[in-house]
């Protein structure tokens, strides 16, 4: 049975789909086999890995009538992919909890070790859908005072929602230099168990996420990263440093 892991976000740009694909890359290394759900009308991920335009989309995972479903495409070995599509943009009419249904109802929760979600940037139906779907939830923040607003007020929403998830909060793009004064601080304060140790530094040179599936994460993120997998599929945080 997947554990079903999200990274989501109240504002764009903060490294959810960086993290989604360097968790199933790390993952696939490791031997899991793991579905990503591109549910973002903007399709980043499934750009990543050369799925745009399929006839099959998130979108129709979210139909009510969905049983036998075919839009599961090979991005690489270990990892599988629901690309998006722009006509999810459009999708508003649905239910809460119909990818958490469908899931289901599909036989995909049964069929990998992880199912990784990337949601829009904002809070949606997708997102929603995410959110109630999920096992784990993430949610990257970056050291700015506007994005720790944005992530304290989605946390508390999330919090307000009763959400079944265990929910996270991890800093990303973490830079001594560059990083607002006090900023850490605030973190640990407003979030403390719910924080994750460890941020991930900012790489300045880490390559935009394009077509090429194959860009180099620069090894410090990675590093990061491979503690975060341990300390999911642990639970562990002696992990975590
Ligand atoms: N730790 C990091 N250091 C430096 N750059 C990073 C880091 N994490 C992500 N980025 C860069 O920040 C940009 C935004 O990252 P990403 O696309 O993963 O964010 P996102 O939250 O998925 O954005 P959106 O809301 O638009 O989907 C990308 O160019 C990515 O390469
Ligand atoms: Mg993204």
């Amino acid at each position: 049975m997947a554990k079903i892991i999200t990274v989501s976000s109240y504002k764009g740009g903060v490294g959810k789909t960086t993290i989604i694909t360097a968790a199933a890359e790390i993952l696939a290394s490791r031997g899991y086999h793991s579905l990503i759900i591109d549910l973002d009308s903007n399709c980043t991920v499934s750009r990543c890995y050369n799925k745009l335009f399929q006839d099959i989309t998130s979108k129709n995972l979210l139909s009510e009538t969905v049983t036998d479903f075919k839009g599961v495409y090979p991005a690489k070995e270990y990892i599988d992919i629901i690309p998006s599509c722009l006509e999810n943009h459009l999708l508003n009419n649905i239910m809460d909890m119909q990818l958490k249904i469908n899931l289901q109802k599909t036989g995909l929760k049964e069929k990998y070790d992880y199912i990784l979600i990337d949601p829009p940037g904002h809070w949606c139906a997708h997102t929603r859908n995410a959110v109630f779907a999920s096992d784990v939830l993430i949610l990257p923040g970056t050291c700015s005072s506007l994005d720790f607003s944005a992530i304290k007020l989605y946390f508390d929403i999330l919090q307000n929602c009763c959400i079944e998830a265990d929910t996270y909060v991890c800093i990303n793009k973490a830079n001594s230099k560059t990083n607002e004064p006090g900023i850490i601080e605030k973190y640990n304060a407003a979030f403390g168990d719910f924080l994750i140790p460890g941020s991930i530094p900012d790489i300045k040179s880490l390559k935009r996420l394009t077509e090429n599936v194959n860009y180099p994460l620069q090894q410090a993120v990675k590093n990061r990263l491979e503690q975060y997998i341990d300390f999911f599929i642990k639970g562990d945080t002696s992990c975590l440093n």
